[in-house]
């Protein structure tokens, strides 16, 4: 099993390229099914979701190909509506192609995404919306048989949350169905302004993406065309909680600034001082300890994205003070919290709060990722810390991060993996 080994203490310095969002790639893959002709994703990650979504593609009979970050999807000849039960537990978000797929073929026969290490990963707001698109759904043990005769029919859906997935799922469906669908309490994040750009170059009809009313007008057909991914804006906050957890001096580049503005004031408020500039951010942490930060709440887009609380985390438990933490999107968030505390940090849970009472020191120790974003915090951490550490079940930093080792070691980073 791989693992990253860490010596820690080397505050990072200098520029660090930030790559494709996966969370916009997922769903941009899900939408190239709508698509005839072959489509060009370019700054599309290597990471291995992003594989994932690439084998169900191929699965449907799509024709997928990688030339660097940019991958090339012909669906022309799309013939399958199947997703396997391995491939669909392979990916939480593989639950995105379900509309997209419904949508072009007719029928789709896949599986629930199973709880994760989030807690429950419920669907009910993806089903309810694609029922009043005119998807017949079937629950079978965990199997879900759909189909619809003809196109979808444009609704008016209100979601109860703004979930980021069931918004991507109601716009795959409804590009193309017959009539106009307005979709209310819509999820807000950059991702889904990335998703509408992407099908309104198709031949889409999508306004009002990036606010909380979408109105999409379908159309009988999209054809393919070349789109580049936005930036990872959790990828650009976890270098930079890297830099400020370290005392260096780090610089994340190739970012969309804007899409850091929940993120940022929490920087300044731990000390650091935060400089951008148009595509770039440059974090400099305080000569002596970090401040701690009165609360960090997650929030749906534009506040402080829930993807950004664990390796924040890493940094407030070095801070000179007790932050505390609301983690109002997922259940059960805190994983990393057990492991960071094999490090020395002194972390108190209840419920949804997470007091993170700052220590001047974290040592190394043999820590588990638990989750994708908890096992950058580790990163996070274990650069920060006196000694080695070893993370354990790095396969869960993989889905969402490439080559960390190799993107941190420019920095100064004391880090590498052990097969
Ligand atoms: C997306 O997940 C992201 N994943 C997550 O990133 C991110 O944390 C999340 O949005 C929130 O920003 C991808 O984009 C691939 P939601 P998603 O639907 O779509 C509940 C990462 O680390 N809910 O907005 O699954 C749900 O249980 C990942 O990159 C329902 O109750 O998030 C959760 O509590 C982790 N019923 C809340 O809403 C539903 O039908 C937010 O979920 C759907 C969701």
């Amino acid at each position: 099993m791989e693992r990253l080994v860490i010596s820690g203490e080397t505050p990072l310095q200098g520029g660090i390229d930030v790559h494709g969002a996966k969370n916009s790639s997922l769903p941009l893959l899900a939408a190239t099914v709508l698509c005839h002709g072959q489509t060009a994703l370019h700054n599309c990650p290597e990471l291995s979701d992003v594989a994932a979504a690439c084998e169900i593609l191929s699965y449907l009979g799509c024709q997928v190909e990688r030339e660097g970050r940019t991958v090339l999807v012909d669906a022309t000849n799309v013939t399958g509506g199947a997703v396997p039960d391995s491939l669909m537990r392979e990916m939480r978000s593989s639950i995105v192609f379900l509309g997209a797929i419904a949508a072009r073929v007719g029928h789709a026969d896949i599986s629930f995404p199973g709880g994760c290490e989030l807690g429950p990963r419920p669907i009910d707001l993806h089903l309810r919306a694609l029922r009043k698109l005119g998807l017949e759904i079937r629950e079978d043990r965990g199997s879900l048989e759909c189909t619809v005769s003809g196109r979808m029919k444009g609704a008016n859906i209100t979601l109860s949350f703004p979930s980021v997935g069931a918004t991507e799922n109601i716009l795959l469906a409804a590009a193309t169905a017959d009539g106009t669908t307005v979709i209310n309490n819509a999820a807000q994040e950059p991702e889904i302004a990335d998703l509408a750009d992407f099908l309104n170059r198709c031949g889409a009809d999508v306004r009002g993406a990036g606010e909380g009313v979408i109105t999409i007008r379908g159309v009988e057909r999209l054809e393919s065309c070349e789109h580049t991914v936005i930036p990872d804006r959790i990828v650009a906050a976890t270098y930079l909680c890297c830099g400020a957890a370290t005392g260096g001096d780090v610089e994340v580049r190739k970012v969309n600034t804007a899409h850091l503005a929940g993120i940022l004031p929490i920087f300044e408020e731990m000390g650091c001082q935060v400089k951008t500039s148009n595509d770039s951010v440059r974090l400099i942490a305080p000569k002596g300890r970090l401040k701690s930060v009165r609360d960090v709440r997650t929030m749906p887009y534009p506040g402080f994205p829930t993807d950004a609380q664990a390796p924040i985390m890493a940094v407030a438990a070095l801070a000179d003070g007790t932050s505390v933490f609301v983690e109002n999107i997922f259940e059960s968030r805190y994983k990393h919290a057990a492991e960071l505390a094999r490090m020395g940090a002194r972390i108190k849970l209840e419920g949804r709060v997470a007091l993170v009472e700052g220590v001047p020191k974290l040592y190394g120790a043999q820590v588990m990722a638990t989750d994708l974003r908890g096992g950058a915090a580790l990163v996070a951490a274990g650069l920060a810390a006196e000694g080695q550490t070893v993370i354990q079940d790095i396969k869960h930093i993989d889905r969402g991060y490439e080559r960390i080792e190799e993107a941190l070691r420019p920095l100064g980073a004391n880090i590498h993996r052990e097969l």
